[in-house]
């Protein structure tokens, strides 16, 4: 009965976004700006940490909860000492009906070649890479920290090399930054196998200095690419995708559209997320979680935990991309949000 709780919007909870590590080695302007993350940034300290068997366990109580999918993120997730082993455990964790979980990570793709097979062993079904343009200067202008795109491309074959199948790519599209590597990017990974997803620019956090003018609408995206390589509407794999799947109609393989700003899809929200120190945080937009780490470490039992998850899940009303307005732009203290590099992308 608990996997059907609903919240206050009649939705239920599928995917649980897990946040390894709020480091990171790149400073991307959209998530980890230079200026705010710099050497005087309070990053947590490891005993703040969720380790690898609270994760675990919360990870179960989770699946028993009816979470199906799992989502490493970060901060840049590979940067967690022995990572590996984490999947390991988690590996072993299955679903109410008694199938594996989806187990899947979004990383910058910056270490991938050293890890890729480390990851495949430990039992990783999928992997996200985040890759913002082909052309260098476009590239370092998004990392802000120098690093080339050779690395990131050699990282998504090493991960071809050792045998993963489901590849993604994720591409942050900022108007007047990157817009204008689109074609090249859709040429790319055409016919490649790798899905290839385009992401408007997001409000997350409160460092970014977002505004509207930055953003590409999806729409836009697809009109470019469409006008050089022609695509069509495909249905999502599963309700609540976040992505809009598009195929050429040449059958060279499909891309995505995240669309959050222009085409918000909180009515099928079904994401939780635990930030790198245990809070529980229902939104990506939410400016404050549910402490559980306490929980964990206090000697809560699985179903106090278990009920505790779906007494805050029930009062669930968050909406934020439906109602997104401009004050975003300038966050006053009280509108202020977490960081995503700590909530997890
Ligand atoms: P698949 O399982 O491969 O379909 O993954 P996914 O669609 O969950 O994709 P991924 O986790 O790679 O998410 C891609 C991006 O979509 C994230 O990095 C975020 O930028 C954005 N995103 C994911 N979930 C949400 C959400 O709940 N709200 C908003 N506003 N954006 C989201
Ligand atoms: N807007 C959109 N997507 C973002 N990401 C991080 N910050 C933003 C933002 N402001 C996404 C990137 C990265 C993932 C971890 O989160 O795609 O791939
Ligand atoms: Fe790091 Fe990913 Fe954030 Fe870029 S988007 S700073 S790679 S966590
Ligand atoms: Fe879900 Fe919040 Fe994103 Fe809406 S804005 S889709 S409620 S995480």
């Amino acid at each position: 009965p608990h996997g059907r709780t609903q919240d206050t919007r009649g939705r239920v909870l599928r995917d649980l976004r897990i946040s390894v590590t709020d480091r990171c080695n790149f400073r991307c302007t959209y998530c980890m700006p230079k200026e705010v993350f710099d050497q005087n940034y309070p990053y947590l300290a490891h005993q703040e940490l969720l380790s690898f068997e609270e994760i675990t366990r919360l990870t179960s109580i989770f699946s028993s909860l009816g979470v199906e999918k799992i989502r490493l993120t970060g901060g840049e997730p590979l940067l967690r000492k022995n990572l590996e082993i984490l999947i390991e455990m988690l590996a072993k964790i299955h679903t109410t009906v008694g199938k594996p979980l989806d187990l899947t990570l979004t990383t910058n793709g910056s270490i991938l070649r050293k890890k890729a097979a480390a990851l495949k062993a430990a039992g990783l079904q999928r992997l996200t890479v985040s890759l913002d343009g082909l052309n260098n200067d476009v590239f370092k202008k998004m990392n802000d920290v120098d690093f080339p795109v050779e690395d990131v491309l050699d990282g998504i074959a090493a991960a071809q090399e050792v045998g993963f199948a489901n590849i993604k790519v994720n591409m942050v599209v900022k108007k007047g930054t990157n817009d204008h590597e689109i074609i090249a990017m859709a040429k790319h990974f055409k016919g490649s196998g790798i899905i290839l997803r385009f992401i408007e620019f997001m409000d997350v956090g409160s460092s970014n200095g977002w505004n509207m003018e930055q953003v590409l609408p999806s729409k836009e995206v697809i009109a470019q690419i469409n006008a050089v390589f022609p695509l069509e509407p495909i249905d999502a794999n599963y309700t609540g995708e976040v992505a809009q799947r598009w195929r050429y109609l040449d059958g060279s393989g499909e891309v995505g559209l995240i669309s959050s700003v222009t085409q918000a899809f909180c009515h099928e929200c079904t994401r939780a997320r635990i930030s790198t120190d245990g809070q529980l945080y229902l939104c990506l937009f939410a400016n404050e979680g549910f402490d559980f780490k306490s929980l964990l470490r206090s000697g809560g039992s699985d179903l106090e935990i278990a009920n505790a998850i779906m007494n805050t899940w029930a009062q669930r009303n968050d909406h934020y991309s439906e109602i997104r307005g401009s004050q975003t732009a300038n966050p006053t203290s009280s509108s202020r949000k977490v960081e995503m590099s700590y909530i997890g992308g």
